[in-house]
């Protein structure tokens, strides 16, 4: 299914057009400032069973071309990867899997956090399959009656469920190896979102809806499973490209599958079909996983779209994209047989792609000029800031006495402390140690650094997170820390 954001959670000023929601960075609460919200909520009055009783019919009617054009979409279980294919071998004798635990991540050191972001958000939208299931089984004349129904659309229902099932589990267990995310709030993400809900905008229990919203779906998952398995190879990881590569492909065959649906409803019923394109795009396609919450950031789904967007791995170019291949595959422009109504649609569509383009492109220049946002996701340890280095500024203040060419006061963010002293975890601080010791009051001054040192072994103990970190710098407490193992 579906993973990632669409062209409306981009933090640009387009988004908030075309999503009517708050989405511009510049209008969007500070992470610290909405914690601890509730999770965001479905709409209570949803349109229900929107298509007509007698189309029922026509689904019915379409068992047997289903049986023979989409079920063979499917692959028998046997032909499919399996995700233990691309784990460590869980069989082999214990110090050979943890070695392959380990090649896991050590492949994984070229990959920035922002790219485990969009990973660990893909993979929540995959583990939230059983919503999916239960919006498929909600369209009236194609659902599955009785939980194992002959039917072919129940039988494709099942299947898609299950080829569906093994995208999430292979990417929570690569994740899980990984070591590289907080797996506890990753699970907490999932549960809020099956709890939560799928689509806000409601399918109206509606197969033509559905099967529109599922094609562009599908063929947007292939797009951006394609898209972290190419940064996955660039990366240095060549198993987890494989791996996005094998979802891509399952994507792109259910893309195929829900396309030839519609393609056969223009086919019979091209008025009604226009409709319901026109019905979605207008509603605009939402993810699956909009209603993402992890208990702590009720923007988390739009900081994913967000990083997903600036990765280049699910953009508005690729929404329009995407619109413009369904308008190509489906033969839009040149469809007859409509009423007056199914016209305005057809003319709505088929010019859509270009208007979201020249949006975005106003939408991008006036993006470059607002800084990047900075932000933080509970799915990474440590509550890693997500950046691009090149975005990173520092803010030093500095008041200084140029006659005797001192400094008197300097304020800055903990950002600019952090990297000033980690230029002592570089042996440096050992060096002037070792200096100090030697040489006593006549130590050679190296620069800034022996000034920075002194100044760091002076600060009282409470500034330092652990005592190592103390003793690390100071010589006095070093020291004794020597003498008291030495007595050990
Ligand atoms: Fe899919
Ligand atoms: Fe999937």
């Amino acid at each position: 299914m579906q993973t990632l954001a669409f062209f409306n959670i981009t933090t640009t000023p387009l988004a908030c057009m075309l999503s009517g929601g708050a989405t511009n960075s510049r209008r969007q609460k500070p992470i610290s400032a909405v914690a601890k919200l509730p999770p965001p909520t479905l709409r209570r009055h949803q349109i229900t069973h929107s298509m007509p009783p007698e189309k029922v019919e026509v689904f019915k009617s379409l068992e047997p071309w289903a049986s023979k054009h989409v079920l063979p979409l499917l692959k028998p279980v046997d032909k499919c990867w399996q995700p233990s294919e691309f784990l460590p071998d869980s069989t082999k004798p214990v110090n050979d899997f943890i070695d392959e635990v380990r090649a896991l991540q050590d492949r994984t050191i070229g990959l920035p956090d922002e790219y485990f972001v969009v990973l660990v958000g893909d993979m929540i939208t995959e583990e939230a399959l059983p919503t999916y299931q239960t919006v498929l089984n909600s369209f009236d004349g194609v659902r599955d009656q009785t939980g194992a129904s002959p039917s072919s659309w129940a039988t494709w229902i099942r299947a898609w469920t299950a080829e569906e099932n093994r995208h999430g589990d292979l990417l929570k267990t690569y994740l899980y190896l990984s070591g590289r995310v907080d797996m506890l709030m990753i699970e907490r993400t999932v549960q809020y979102l099956i709890g939560a809900g799928c689509v806000r905008h409601g399918l109206e229990n509606n197969p033509y809806l559905g099967f529109v919203y599922t094609s562009f779906q599908e063929r947007a998952t292939f797009v951006s499973h394609g898209n972290t398995a190419r940064l996955a190879k660039e990366g240095g990881d060549p198993i987890l490209a494989r791996m996005c590569a094998n979802i891509a492909a399952d994507e792109k065959r259910h893309e195929n599958a829900y396309v030839t649906i519609i393609e056969k409803l223009l086919e019979i019923d091209p008025n009604e079909t226009m409709l319901a394109i026109g019905n979605m795009m207008r509603k605009k396609i939402v993810m699956p996983a909009h209603l993402m919450y992890d208990g702590r950031d009720p923007n988390i789904f739009e900081h994913f779209s967000y990083v997903a967007n600036r990765l280049r791995i699910y953009t508005a170019s690729d929404y329009a994209d995407i619109l413009e291949f369904l308008v190509g595959r489906w033969r839009l422009e040149k469809l007859e047989g409509l009423k007056s109504d199914g016209r305005c649609e057809q003319e709505f569509v088929c010019g859509l792609g270009a208007r979201i383009r020249k949006l975005q492109e106003r939408a991008d220049e006036r993006a470059e000029k607002v800084e990047p946002q900075r932000l933080k996701f509970s799915w990474i340890f440590n509550n890693h800031k997500m950046s691009n280095a090149k975005d990173v500024k520092f803010t030093l203040k500095v008041m200084i006495n140029k006659q005797k060419s001192k400094v008197l006061f300097a304020e800055a963010g903990s950002d600019f402390v952090d990297v000033l002293l980690s230029f002592l975890t570089l042996p440096l601080g050992r060096i002037v140690m070792v200096l100090n010791d030697h040489y006593g009051d006549k130590t050679p001054a190296i620069g800034s650094l022996t000034t920075l040192y002194k100044g760091l072994s002076n600060l009282d103990d409470v500034h330092f997170p652990s005592m190592f970190d103390k003793f690390f710098c100071s010589v006095q407490k070093a020291q004794a820390h020597q003498k008291q193992n030495v007595i050990n």
